[in-house]
Parts: structure tokens; sequence; C-alpha cells
């Protein structure tokens, strides 16, 4: 039996848990499985990729494309035309993607053209918003797919609804909180990262999204919320290196800083975070992936959003939509310090086995 090549694409920060445990899975069953891991180089700061190499036990990437930041348009061609180079070169039977990041539909675009098939780890979530870009690279990925791998039920019904056929889609589970639950007895042992001394209740900020941050209007919006939610309890912030960007730029850098009880960190490494959240009251973000750690790990999330792409988080898990409404937060941060958040249960097939199944149905096509 030949072995079957077969390229996964990593780019950004959210893509390497998901990538973790499918490589582990495939180390499994070397005679039957050759997979080469592509870095794109979409982010490359050690902070935002190295560390989770690190902590992830990620083996190192045998090829790094190297894209570096640029406009979207410009990042995804460039990504497009190296990988292009290694599809000729490498010659693989099959490209896995994950996410909805610009690599992820860069790498997706080109094996599809060059008659390679593509499998999408997490397909078939919609936020039903194109102000998103992650709206379109998760839409247009899905198109190109030949296998879909879905993470909740809504994953399930948007697909039917856009007419992809039935045998297409395979209903595995999270491979992130396989990554999650992976760690999760070292996640428990140590100290929360923070310098000084940690103290006993306090709440995490992450807050990055162009539709938050890149605004004097939105950051006005956001600067309220942070008086209200760090006069009642610390609040942690390890910040994106591109949020700080924009928060400078619109002149909130310094405001941010005077908040006496907000400290913005550098942006943590896995285990770090994981561990930070898991001892936190409740999560403020705008994050995809961090409404699905905060409903495993449950802990309350609040979602600085108008929608969600994640649906089931809210449905059983402790994701509330708030937007930048600050009578909403002012509601549900009640709520929760008096102890009135709900119970969750955690979603069907979020188990840890994710990738054994992705791995499973690629081993019998
Ligand atoms: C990307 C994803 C987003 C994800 C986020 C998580 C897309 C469209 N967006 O957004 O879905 O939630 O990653 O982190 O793919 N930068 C650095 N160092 C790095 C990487 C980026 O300083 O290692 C800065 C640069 O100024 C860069 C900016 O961040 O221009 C934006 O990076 P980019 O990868 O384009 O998008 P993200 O905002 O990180």
């Amino acid at each position: 039996m030949s072995k079957k090549k077969i390229i996964l694409v990593a780019g950004a920060r959210p893509n390497f848990m998901k990538i973790a445990p499918l490589m582990r899975e495939f180390r499994k069953f070397p005679k039957e499985f050759a997979p080469v891991l592509v870095h794109t180089g979409q982010h490359y700061d050690t902070a935002m990729s190295d560390v989770f190499f690190k902590d992830l036990n990620i083996p190192e990437p045998d090829i790094n494309l190297n894209v570096g930041s640029a406009s979207h348009t410009v990042q995804t061609a460039r990504i497009m035309t190296k990988f292009e180079r290694v599809l000729k070169e490498e010659r693989p039977q099959l490209v896995i993607v994950v996410g909805d990041v610009n690599s992820t539909l860069a790498c997706s675009l080109v094996a599809s053209k060059m008659g390679v098939r593509v499998a999408h780890v997490e397909a078939g979530l919609r936020s039903f918003d194109r102000d998103m870009p992650e709206e379109t690279n998760r839409v247009l990925t899905d198109r190109l797919s030949d296998y879909l791998f879905v993470t909740e039920p809504s994953g399930l019904v948007n697909l039917r609804k856009e007419g992809v056929s039935d045998d297409k889609v395979f209903y595995v589970g999270n491979v992130m909180i396989d990554t999650l639950l992976a760690h999760l007895p070292q996640i428990q042992k140590g100290p929360v990262p923070k310098r000084g001394q940690p103290p006993k209740r306090y709440a995490v900020l992450t807050l990055h999204r162009p539709g938050n941050v890149d605004s004097t209007f939105t950051l006005t919006g956001i600067y309220e919320i942070l008086e209200f939610v760090t006069r009642e309890i610390p609040v942690i912030y390890p910040i994106h290196p591109r949020a700080r960007k924009m928060i400078r730029r619109h002149n909130f850098l310094k405001a941010f800083n005077k908040l006496d009880n907000l400290e913005m960190v550098e942006p943590l490494g896995y285990v770090d975070f994981i561990r930070l959240v898991s001892k936190a009251r409740f999560v403020l973000t705008d994050s995809g992936g961090i409404q699905e750690e905060a409903t495993v790990l449950e802990i309350p999330c609040l979602t600085m959003r108008e929608n969600t792409e994640r649906p089931v988080t809210v449905d059983q898990g402790t994701n509330i939509l708030v937007g930048r409404n600050i009578a909403k937060i002012i509601r549900s941060v009640g709520a929760i310090l008096n102890g009135r958040a709900g119970k969750p249960t955690r979603p069907k097939f979020w188990d840890g086995k994710a990738a054994g199944r992705i791995v499973k149905v690629l081993s019998e096509q």
C-alpha cells in the first residue's frame, strides 16, 4: 500500500492548536500517511507562533513560506504564489486546512485549482456577517472543499442550506478541544502567569478584531466598558500586537494604561493563556476560539460581537453575546459576580477524540 501524502497548513495563532492533534494522530500511522507540515508565516513572532509549537509539541514545519504581514489581498496572494510551488514540488494527495484565516483560504484555492483534494477542518461555521474577513474565508473554503469536518450542529445545517452534498460532510467534533483536554492536567498544575501577586479574582480580556479596535468610535465605547468592568474586578489583557498598534494609533493607549485595574500584558503562550482563563471569573472577548474554550472550561464568556459563528456556545455553553452594549455588560457582569451564571453542557464530540475521527475518515477513503 502506498502512503498518502498529506499537506497540513498552519498560518496564524488560532490554527496551531487545531493542527497539533492532527499531526499527532497522523504520526500514529506511519505506514499509511506521510504528513507534511507547511507554515505560511502569516504569524511569525515568537509570542504569536514559536511558543505554540513548543507548548503543543508540534514538530518543526517541513516548509515555511515566510509570507509575513501585508494587506489581506497581498498576504493571500503571496501565500498562493508560494504554495503553488510547494504543491508542484510535493504532489500531495490531499491538503488539510483549518479554521478561517487568510492562510486557510489561500491554500485551499491553490489546491483546488491544481486538482488536489481539500479537507476543511472546522467547516460550516457562519456568522452571516460579511464585514468579517473570516466569513469570506469560511464560505469560500467550504465551497472548494471535498471533505468538510464539522464541529457543531449549526455547521451541518448551514452546509445543507448551501447545497453541499451530505456525503462530503462529517460531524467529528472539535480538534481545538482535543488540544485543550490533552493539556488540562498541565494547565491545572501551575500558577497563573501575572507579574507580581496575582489577584484572587480577576477577569480576562482579549480584543483584537478590526470591528472593535480600528476606530475612535468603537474604542470610545470599549473604553467606557472597561471603565465599568475595572471598577468591579481587576482585568488582565494579553494584547495582540495588531490591537496594540491600533489602540496607540487612535490615541487610547495612555487612557487604557491609566485605568487602575487594567493590566496589559504581552500575548501569552497556549498553556499560560488557558491557565489564566481557567482561573478567571469571566472572559470578555471578541475571539472565536475562546468562546469554545470557555464553554469547556465552564468559565462565563461575554463576547463583544453582535453575532457568533459558534452558536452552540450560546445555546449550550457559557457564551453571551454582548456586543459593545454597556447595559448588557453591566447586567451580565452583575449576574456572574453574584453567582448567577448558568451551568453549561459540553457539545457533542467535544471529547478529545475529534482528530482521531478525522484520520479514520481519511484512512477509509
Ligand atoms: C488573524 C486572523 C484572525 C485571527 C487572528 C488571531 C485573518 C483574516 N485573520 O488576524 O481571524 O483571529 O489572526 O491572532 O487571517 N502581527 C504581528 N506579529 C505577528 C502577526 C501579526 O505583529 O506574528 C501584526 C502585524 O502588524 C500585522 C497584524 O498583526 O499586520 C495583522 O496580522 P494578520 O495575520 O494579517 O491578522 P490578525 O489580525 O492577526
